[in-house]
C-alpha cells in the first residue's frame, strides 16, 4: 500500500476524488502548523483561527461522511476509524482547554505542542494507513462522488470545537445546523476584532464570548451526542437549562443578521 501523500492528483482519480481533496487540505494544514510554530504569543491567534476553520469543518465531515463508509467496506474499518476519531476528541479538547488558558502562560504553550502533534498523527494514519486502504476497496468513480459529498458537507460544518458532541452519525448530524450558524457568527465576530475594532472591541468580544459560552451549553443536548462510542465520551455536565437553550437560538439568529445589516449600512 502507498501513502497517499506519495501519489500524484492523477492516482488519486483526479482533483474530485476524496482523497486528492484529503490531501491538498493536508498540505495546507501542514503549512498552517509551520506558520503556528513560528508565531509569537500575540501572532498565534489569527493563525489558530485559520488553523480552526480548516481543521473542524474537514473533520466534521470526515466524521459525517467518509468513516461511516470506511466502517462498512473494511471488515476493520470499526477498529480504523475510532483510533481517528479518538484522535479529533483529543483535538476537541484541546482547543476547547485553549480558549481558557492564558496568552503565553506554561500550561497554554504545552496544549499547543501536544495539538501540533496529535494533528500531525492524524494527518499520518489517514494518509498511510486509512485512506489507502479505502483506495483498494472503493473505485474511482465513488471516491469522485465521496469527494463532491464530503466538500459540500465541509461548506456547512461548524468550525469551532465541540468536545461533548457525538463524532460519529447521527449526534454529529443533528448538532451541525446550530453549532455551524454560532461557530460562524463567532468567526465573524473574531475576524473583526483582529481587523481592529476600536471601540467595539468590548462589545464584540463580550459577543463572541456569549457565542461560546451558548455553543458548548448546546452541544450537552441528549440528541446531539447519540451514536457516540464511549471511548469518545466526555461525562456530561448535568441538565442544560431549557432557557440557555431558548437563548442560544435566538443569538444563533440574531447575530448573522446584525452582521448582516451592518454589511450593508
Ligand atoms: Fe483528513
Ligand atoms: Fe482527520
Amino acid at each position: 500500500m502507498r501513502s497517499v501523500a506519495d501519489q500524484s492528483v492523477e492516482e488519486l482519480g483526479g482533483r474530485l476524488s476524496v482523497l486528492a481533496r484529503q490531501q491538498s487540505d493536508h498540505v495546507r494544514l501542514d503549512g498552517l502548523l509551520h506558520r503556528l510554530r513560528a508565531s509569537t504569543h500575540e501572532e498565534q491567534l489569527p493563525v489558530l483561527l485559520e488553523l480552526y476553520r480548516l481543521v473542524f469543518p474537514h473533520a466534521f465531515a470526515e466524521e459525517s461522511v467518509l468513516w461511516p463508509v470506511m466502517r462498512r467496506v473494511l471488515p476493520d474499518g470499526e477498529e480504523l476509524t475510532l483510533q481517528v476519531e479518538q484522535e479529533h476528541q483529543e483535538v476537541n479538547e484541546l482547543v476547547t482547554r485553549l480558549e481558557r488558558l492564558e496568552l503565553g502562560s506554561p500550561e497554554r504553550e504545552a496544549a499547543i505542542d501536544r495539538l501540533v502533534d496529535v494533528l500531525r498523527e492524524d494527518v499520518r494514519d489517514e494518509e498511510d494507513e486509512l485512506f489507502p486502504r479505502l483506495q483498494e476497496r472503493v473505485p474511482v468513480d465513488q471516491l469522485r462522488l465521496l469527494g463532491i459529498a464530503w466538500e459540500v458537507v465541509s461548506r456547512v460544518a461548524p468550525t469551532r470545537a465541540h468536545p461533548i458532541v457525538a463524532r460519529r452519525p447521527p449526534g454529529n448530524v443533528i448538532a451541525a445546523l446550530p453549532l455551524t450558524i454560532l461557530d460562524r457568527s463567532r468567526d465573524r465576530l473574531d475576524r473583526m476584532r483582529l481587523r481592529g475594532a476600536g471601540p467595539a472591541e468590548g462589545a464584540l468580544h463580550a459577543a463572541s464570548s456569549a457565542l461560546t459560552r451558548v455553543a458548548h451549553a448546546v452541544e450537552h443536548h441528549p440528541l446531539m451526542r447519540g451514536g457516540e462510542d464511549p471511548s469518545t465520551r466526555v461525562d456530561p455536565k448535568p441538565g442544560v437549562p431549557r432557557g440557555l437553550l431558548v437563548a442560544g437560538a435566538l443569538v444563533a439568529v440574531a447575530v448573522p443578521i446584525a452582521l448582516a445589516a451592518r454589511r450593508r449600512r
